[in-house]
């Protein structure tokens, strides 16, 4: 397995939203940003830029690796931006990849890193003081056809928005679903 690189050991920083008592996930950031190029490079058919690396660390709290015992086995990326293009709040957090390698599957692991985010977009809005600071929507885009991803997404509350045509320029099918969750606002 590509991935079998042992870990350095057990950071504060780690925390373990499951039951499983070998799973832990560490927030994603520039020393570690090697193992995320290549759990993507593993999972997904599209090479992501150097530009997309960078949005990922600057949501370091949100994108993190999962480890089962000392394996790398799952990432996931996000950025924030404005909900409505042009304005400057509230966010969007958008899930750019999320992902677990085929014999880590259905542990409870991808779970896990979606779980991560919700409780961090819950911190984000319960401390933000200015309601351009919080995060009102969670959305990412999922081929049409991928099946288990739009299962695991619908059973975590997520809906479709609507379809984007042609989002995929070199994967057929080309279509995407748009995914979303709304996040319920902080009563201030
Ligand atoms: C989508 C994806 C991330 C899910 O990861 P995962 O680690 O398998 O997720 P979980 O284990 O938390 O949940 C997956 C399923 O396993 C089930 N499951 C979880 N723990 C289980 C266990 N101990 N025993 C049996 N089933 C279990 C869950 O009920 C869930 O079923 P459902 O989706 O039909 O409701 C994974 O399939 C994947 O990496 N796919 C390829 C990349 C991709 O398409 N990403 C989405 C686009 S960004």
């Amino acid at each position: 397995m590509a991935m079998a690189q042992p870990h350095r050991g057990m950071d504060p920083a780690t925390t373990n939203p499951t039951t499983n008592p070998r799973v832990r996930l560490e927030p994603l950031g520039r020393d570690n940003l090697a193992q995320a190029r290549r759990l993507n490079a593993l999972l997904f058919p599209v090479r992501y830029s150097e530009c997309v690396y960078r949005k990922m660390v600057v949501a370091g709290k949100f994108s993190q690796l999962a480890y089962f015992g000392n394996v790398c086995v799952g990432t996931v990326g996000c950025t924030t931006q404005p909900l409505v293009q042009g304005t400057m709040g509230p966010l969007q957090l958008y899930i750019m990849t999320l992902g677990v390698l085929a014999p880590y599957r259905r542990l409870g692991i991808g779970s896990a890193l979606l779980q991560h985010i919700l409780q961090q977009v819950a911190i984000t809005n319960h401390e933000a003081t200015d309601p351009v600071d919080t995060i009102s929507q969670i959305a990412l885009h999922v081929q049409i056809d991928n099946e288990e991803a739009l299962q695991f997404y619908q059973r975590h509350g997520f809906e479709a928005a609507g379809i984007e045509q042609n989002y995929y320029q070199r994967m057929s099918p080309s279509d995407a679903f748009i995914l979303v969750k709304t996040v319920a606002p902080v009563q201030q």
